[in-house]
């Protein structure tokens, strides 16, 4: 039976064991914590979970920075009705730092737009890969967290920066495409990059049982076929109307209609994600993770 048919089988089979993964311990702690959101099927909300979660988490007493690291589509600016005039190419050229192309939201989230530059990482020059490591090198004095929006897939660049992130949260939802294409992702980043702790967001469910399947679901097929590999189960946000409001307003829904069931949802994921250990892989700093993306591209 090959990986694809076997997990079929398993999204099609009622009888799902819940594994409950075991926290290890988390290690010595770094500072900024970078967070990569990431999904195998676009448009399953990551941009608006990277947005909200920033609200929730800065609410909570975090510094946020947000790195809009999806090459083709990004687009976090827009649900915060933001317009940078200049992105990370500038920071690669060289032309602005950092903090010149960061753009403050009125909640106090920086955010630094992506745009193309982060396009053609494999062709950066030397003075280019030093123009990054060094801006980045800045918010290590200014962050706690750094949340990673990433593009889908198993593009080289979404894995390059989930693989240099400490935590990986992977979005699916309950369409059985989002879930095969989510365990695809993690099998990648397990096989090419060793990686072996995901966080899995069960995002527009009508239930908590609905999230629940698609946790078993992925837990059975990783228990089956990714031994090394543990998915730990993070929340769930429901399917909200008035996300999808705030979105065509160009607004987050913590800022649109904060009482509503997804805005709720992001608030308890913010507060777990803080309670709860960091499992390192490495220890290291934010010029460290930019290190590590651009070494992981040679
Ligand atoms: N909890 C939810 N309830 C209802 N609709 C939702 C929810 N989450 C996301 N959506 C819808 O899905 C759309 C896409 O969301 P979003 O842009 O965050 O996805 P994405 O994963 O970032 O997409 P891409 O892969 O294109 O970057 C939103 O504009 C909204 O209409
Ligand atoms: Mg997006």
């Amino acid at each position: 039976m090959d990986q694809a048919s076997g997990l079929r089988s398993i999204v099609n089979n009622d009888s799902f064991t819940k594994k409950v993964p075991t926290i290890a311990s988390g290690g010595s702690r770094r500072v900024p914590r970078v967070i990569s959101v990431t999904s195998g099927k676009g448009g399953v909300g990551k941009t608006n979970t990277v947005g909200n979660l920033a609200i929730a988490l800065n609410a909570l007493g975090k510094r946020v920075v947000i790195v809009d690291a999806d090459v083709g589509l990004a687009n976090i600016d827009i649900i915060f009705n933001l317009r940078p005039k200049y992105n990370i190419s500038h920071v690669i050229s060289g032309e602005r730092t950092l903090h010149e192309v960061m753009v403050k939201t009125h909640h106090g989230v920086n955010i630094i737009a992506g745009g193309s530059g982060f396009a053609n990482l494999t062709q950066l020059t030397h003075g280019e890969r030093l123009n990054l490591l060094t801006e980045f090198e800045t918010l290590e004095n200014m962050a706690d967290i750094i949340l990673l929006d990433t593009g889908a897939g198993i593009s080289s660049n979404v894995l390059y920066f989930n693989a240099a992130a400490d935590e990986c949260i992977v979005i699916a939802t309950r369409e059985p495409t989002s879930i095969t294409d989510a365990y695809a992702l993690m099998k990648v980043m397990s096989q090419e990059y060793g990686t072996k702790y995901f966080k899995l967001l069960v995002n527009v469910v009508s239930s908590k049982q609905d999230a629940k399947n698609v946790y078993a679901t992925l837990d059975t097929a990783i228990g089956r076929f990714l031994k090394n590999v543990v998915l730990e189960y993070l929340g769930n946000i429901p399917s909200d109307p008035k996300l999808q409001k705030a979105v065509l307003n160009r607004s987050t829904v913590m800022d649109y209609a904060p009482e509503s069931p997804s805005s709720r949802a992001f608030e308890e994921i913010a507060k777990k994600i803080v309670d709860s250990p960091i499992r390192l892989s490495s220890d290291g700093n934010i010029k460290f993770f930019m290190k590590k993306v651009l070494d992981s591209v040679n």
